[in-house]
Order: C-alpha cells, then sequence, then structure tokens
C-alpha cells in the first residue's frame, strides 16, 4: 500500500520526510521519492526500492527550504518505474503531487488534458490528477486562496479514491492535501505541521493529531491549518491524541516486527481485555457496541466478514458464538459479501473485522452492510481508522501498532474479543453464572498462557528448522482448529513462500491426501481430546504415506510424542481459548521457518500491510 508523508517547519525536512518514510516501510512498496522547494524550483529525487536507495541519493546540497513531500509507491497503474515514482510534477511545472490511492476516471481526464495541450512523462493515473489541478489553477482568477480551489475544482471531477500532498512553486510556504477513502492524518508539532498516511511516521515527533475525514481537505501554511470540505464547508479540526510511544512501532532487540510482536502477545491480550468485565466477573461489557442488553438480545443472526488473517478469525468467532452464545452465525468474505446480495435475517448484526480499519473490501462490504439497513460494527485496531469511524460503534482490539505485514498479534487479539463477545452474548441468553465466571477466569489466565509458549519458542525453533527445505506443507483440524489450521498455513505461505494448505482434518481424503508424501509434511492441530482418537486415525492415514507429522496438543494429552515425528505442547485452557494457545505456536514455526530460508519477513514479497485497493 502506497505511503505519504508530508512537513512544514523548521527542521530538516528530506530527514524527516525519509524517516517517516522508513517507518512507513511495512505497509509494502516497489519505489520511493521525496520533493521540495529550493529556491523558486521544486528538487525532486526518486528512486526504486527500499527507501535506503532514495537516502543514498540524497546529494548533501539537497536543502528543502521549510517544506516537502514524500511517497513509498506500491504500483497500480504503470509498472515499476522511476518514471512512475511519485512525487509527480505537473506539465508547467507549478504542482507537484504525492498520492495513494486510484484515479478510476483517469483515462477520460487524461483525453481531455491532451487535447488542451498537456503532455504526460508516466503511466500513471497520479500524474493526471497533478495536470488536472494545474489547469484549474491556469483557469482560476487570482483571489482568494486560488492553490487550494485549484485542488478542490481538480478532485471534484475525480472518480475513485485518494490520499494526496500537493507543493504549488506559487506557494512556496503552503502544503493542500485531501483524502478520500485513503487514509490521511494531520500531526500538529510545535510552530511546524507534519502529515502522514499512518500515525508511526510522526509519532517521534508529535502526538496531536487530527485524523481527515472523507472529502475533506487541509490548508496547511507554515505552523497553522484549516480544514474544509468539497462542498466549501470550514470544518473545526477534530484534535486526537496518539496513545502510544515510538518505541512501538521500534523493533527493539528483536531481529523482526514479526517476532517482536508475537512476543507482545500476552501484554496486547490484556489490553484487548482490560476494563472489560462486568463487577461480578461474569461476562463480558463493551461500551463501544452502543447497543443496550434489550437490544443485543433482540439479535437473531450475526454475520462477521472480513479478509485474510481477519477473515480466519471471524472463523473462530462463528464457532464461539454458535457453541455459547447459540446464536445462527455465518461468515462472508468482505469482498464476496459486497457483491453477493447475501440474504440475511431482518436482525442480523454485522461485524466487519481488519486489523487497520482500511482495507477496502471490508471497507466495502461494512458500506454494503449499512445500504441494506443492518447495524454494522468494526473490530479493529486502528483507533481514527476508516472502518472504525464509519461503523455503527465497535470494538477496539487495544493490540498497539503491528507493523509485520504477517499479523500475528492482532489475529489472536481479534479472537480474545470474539471469545468475550460469545461470553457477552451466551450470558444474555442460556450461559449460568457459573459457567460466565469460569470463562472469565480462563481468560484472565490466558496472557500469562501464551507467555509460557513465548518463552519456550526455542524448542519450537529446533523443530520449524527440520521443514524449512519443505515446498508443500498441510495443516489440518477439526472444529476450531480449522481456522487455525488454516491461520497457520496462511502465515507459512505469506513468509516462507511454502505452499501451504489448511483443511479440517477429516475432509484430508477427499483429495488432499493425494499431495501427502515424504515431501509434504502434516501439521495437525489435536488440542481437543473429546475428538482425539478422530484425529489420530487422520495422523495415522498421513504417517501411512511415510509424511512427516508435526501435532500441537494440550499438555497431558494421550498423543504422545512417540506417535509423531515432532510435538508441540500447549498448557491447558478453556476450549473456547485454545485457538488462541494453539495459533502462537504456529506463528513461531512460520517465523523460523522463514527466517532458516533466509527470506524479507516483516515486507514479504508482493504484499502490503493493509491493502487499499480491490
Ligand atoms: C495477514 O497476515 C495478511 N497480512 C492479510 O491477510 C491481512 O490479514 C488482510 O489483508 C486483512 O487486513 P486487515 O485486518 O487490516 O483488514
Amino acid at each position: 500500500m502506497c505511503s505519504i508523508v508530508g512537513y512544514v517547519g523548521d527542521r530538516d525536512v528530506a530527514q524527516i520526510l525519509l524517516d517517516g518514510l522508513e517507518r512507513m516501510e511495512y505497509r509494502g512498496y516497489d519505489s520511493a521519492g521525496i520533493a521540495g522547494i529550493q529556491g523558486d524550483d521544486f528538487t525532486i529525487v526518486k528512486r526504486l526500492g527500499r527507501v535506503k536507495n532514495l537516502s543514498d541519493a540524497i546529494d548533501p546540497s539537497i536543502h528543502f527550504e521549510g517544506i516537502g513531500i514524500g511517497h513509498t509507491r506500491w504500483s497500480t497503474h504503470g509498472k515499476v518505474s522511476v518514471k512512475n515514482a511519485h512525487p509527480h510534477v505537473s506539465f508547467g511545472g507549478l504542482f507537484t503531487i504525492v498520492h495513494n490511492g486510484v484515479i478510476e476516471n483517469y483515462e477520460s481526464i487524461k483525453n481531455f488534458l491532451s487535447d488542451s495541450g498537456y503532455k504526460f512523462y508516466s503511466e500513471t493515473d497520479t500524474e493526471v490528477l497533478v495536470n488536472l489541478i494545474e489547469y484549474h489553477f491556469n483557469k482560476e482568477k487570482d483571489s482568494g486562496n486560488k492553490f487550494l480551489r485549484s485542488v478542490q475544482k481538480a478532485l471534484l471531477h475525480v472518480r475513485g479514491t485518494y490520499g494526496i500532498a500537493v507543493l504549488c512553486k506559487r506557494n512556496p510556504k503552503e502544503m493542500v492535501v485531501a483524502r478520500k477513502s485513503s487514509p490521511l492524518l494531520l500531526g500538529i508539532g510545535d510552530n511546524e505541521m507534519f502529515v502522514a498516511s499512518d500515525a508511526c511516521a510522526i509519532v517521534a515527533y508529535t502526538k496531536n493529531v487530527v485524523y481527515l475525514n472523507d472529502g475533506e481537505l487541509a490548508h496547511i501554511a507554515h505552523s497553522d491549518f484549516s480544514i474544509i470540505t468539497m462542498r466549501n464547508e470550514k470544518i473545526d479540526a477534530v484534535k486526537c491524541q496518539l496513545d502510544w510511544e515510538i518505541e512501538d512501532v521500534s523493533r527493539g532487540a528483536y531481529e523482526h516486527f514479526m517476532l517482536k510482536e508475537i512476543c507482545e502477545q500476552p501484554m496486547a491480550l490484556q489490553n484487548a481485555m482490560r476494563g472489560r468485565f462486568s463487577d461480578d466477573l461474569s461476562t463480558a461489557k463493551f461500551g463501544g457496541l452502543r447497543l443496550s442488553p434489550m437490544e443485543l438480545r433482540q439479535v437473531d443472526r450475526i454475520l462477521f466478514c472480513a479478509c485474510g488473517t481477519a477473515w480466519h478469525a471471524c472463523l473462530v468467532a462463528e464457532y464461539l458464538m454458535k457453541k455459547y452464545a447459540r446464536i445462527p452465525t455465518e461468515v462472508e468474505y468482505a469482498s464476496e459479501f459486497r457483491y453477493g446480495n447475501i440474504p440475511l435475517e431482518k436482525n442480523t448484526l454485522v461485524f466487519v473485522i481488519s486489523q487497520s480499519g482500511e482495507t477496502l473490501d471490508s471497507f466495502a462490504a461494512m458500506q454494503e452492510a449499512k445500504r441494506k439497513g443492518y447495524r454494522t460494527l468494526a473490530i479493529t485496531n486502528a483507533v481514527g481508522s476508516t472502518i472504525a469511524r464509519e461503523s455503527d460503534g465497535g470494538i477496539y482490539q487495544h493490540s498497539g501498532p503491528e507493523i509485520g505485514v504477517a499479523s500475528t498479534k492482532a489475529f489472536t487479539a481479534q479472537v480474545c474479543v470474539a471469545a468475550m463477545l460469545a461470553l457477552l452474548f451466551g450470558r444474555l441468553r442460556d450461559m449460568g453464572f457459573d459457567e460466565g465466571f469460569a470463562f472469565v477466569q480462563a481468560l484472565h489466565e490466558l496472557p500469562a498462557k501464551v507467555a509460557q509458549i513465548v518463552e519456550s519458542r526455542e524448542e519450537i525453533r529446533l523443530i520449524a528448522e527440520k521443514y524449512a527445505h519443505c515446498e508443500d506443507m498441510l495443516f489440518l483440524g477439526r472444529q476450531s482448529m480449522f481456522p487455525v489450521a488454516l491461520e497457520g498455513a496462511l502465515k507459512l505461505k505469506e513468509i516462507s513462500y511454502i505452499h501451504a494448505e489448511g483443511y479440517p482434518a477429516a475432509e484430508m481424503k477427499h483429495g488432499p491426501i493425494a499431495l501427502v508424501s515424504e515431501k509434504c509434511p502434516c501439521v495437525f492441530l489435536a488440542t481437543q481430546n473429546d475428538i482425539l482418537q478422530k484425529t489420530m486415525s487422520n495422523i495415522q492415514e498421513v504417517k501411512a504415506r511415510n509424511a512427516r507429522v508435526v501435532a500441537v496438543v494440550s499438555e497431558g494429552s494421550d498423543l504422545s510424542s512417540g506417535f509423531v515425528d515432532d510435538l508441540i505442547q500447549i498448557p491447558r485452557t478453556h476450549d473456547a481459548l485454545k485457538p488462541i494457545l494453539a495459533t502462537v505456536p504456529l506463528q513461531l514455526f512460520a517465523y523460523y521457518i522463514a527466517r532458516a530460508r533466509g527470506c524479507d519477513i516483516d515486507k514479504p514479497r508482493n504484499l502490503a500491510k493493509s491493502v487499499t485497493v480491490e
């Protein structure tokens, strides 16, 4: 996903921009660039690959005069090339722009501008936008804020999504930014202003931020700013305070962000639960749902939708809601839901789960559910994100920033929240006090049990490295362990590039067993004692075909180490919480295999942390 950074102030502009881009590298990109004003012209530097290549190319003679913008590009329109990298300059040289998003009607605008004499040097939709801004600027009379009005008028012709930052040579101390679907926030410093796609780019300098809403434009003039809408309404900025530190987005002593975030899970789970249990400790409570107990009782059906790892969290949530709340529940891929016209009962409650709160498919699914009149709630990790703000209410995970592209602490926190929701709905229906109290006790004990697994990660590393050379792997589990199998397979494939698939264990004999051989090991999630014999039968079927077997079991399981090639034990816990404990070894398993293969664990090829394109 592209990233934008901007700065107006008296510090070293290029360094602020480069630092900000580095902090957002985890979002995924393939080229980077910065622009500033030097003398009476723009100075622009762009490079392919990592931000470091850009830093290395910054000549010491470059000195941006108090203002600059930067960008990392995850290519959509036009191949990966310096020519297509941002920032882009308008044909007449008056403007430079960085853009996150997609201008859907760029071709018709490009044809119009070409007919008006504009020439284009890149294949991007962004260059079309900056020329449209210049076109309007040249038409505008010289009065009022011509710069802001030109951007506003250009955007009125645009269909699509954007987060943009624009500089104008005629207004060398000013910046105009605007957003529609692509997040953008302002950082308010001491006599300086920051702009970024993600707060982690600026939290080192200020915690005072303003999240722009869709359809808003901000005009920044040195240390002051104003916000208007596309309909020219003045907006009173809502200032927020970031509640985390720069250390939260620093790797610290860890080799990778992913390992740091795996190890942060005990704290992330504590944060997800903090202040969210009733005084009698027999149920959960969430103020953000904005639903009374009476309204919650009237819910006839629940739909969860999301993408990727968050979709796996939805599958666990479905299992928990059906088992503990006895509420009919279903799960849809967000990308399928938005076009599926899925029939739902009138008292259906829709949950959208999204770590970033910016996944376009998930946001579109939310909009579709709301268009159909369903109350739509968000479970998300990003405060002030689009999905959080556009929902009818919801629950923040409070996992802290998740930088590694492969989601870990966000997933287990989402499942923890889902378990608490199942408890809440269950206690509003048939679950008794004692059962609820035991559930809460198990939740309270959960972080320490996750810490136990994290502290034994060396054992998992030794097991994992034995499988680092594999090219195929199956993950198999039953009931609530099936989504865990899917998640384990996704972790492995996205960071080690090993082909991995998750299946219900019993389903293996209906096809996937054809893959099983000494070259295709199988990982079994065998944590449920009541169906252990069935899973052991599946393990024997696999072993009969000379495949190696790794099994994840609960402590005290009847499945002994002699029965499989490698055994990973997790602490005993409440059945509802086993998916969380069983996932942690699989995160570490994938991590250590990818590490042994020398993969780029925090920035896997082709992947972005948040997918804001369709
Ligand atoms: C998970 O490891 C992946 N990076 C990806 O599947 C991710 O879960 C998906 O893109 C959804 O992201 P979101 O939770 O921010 O909406």
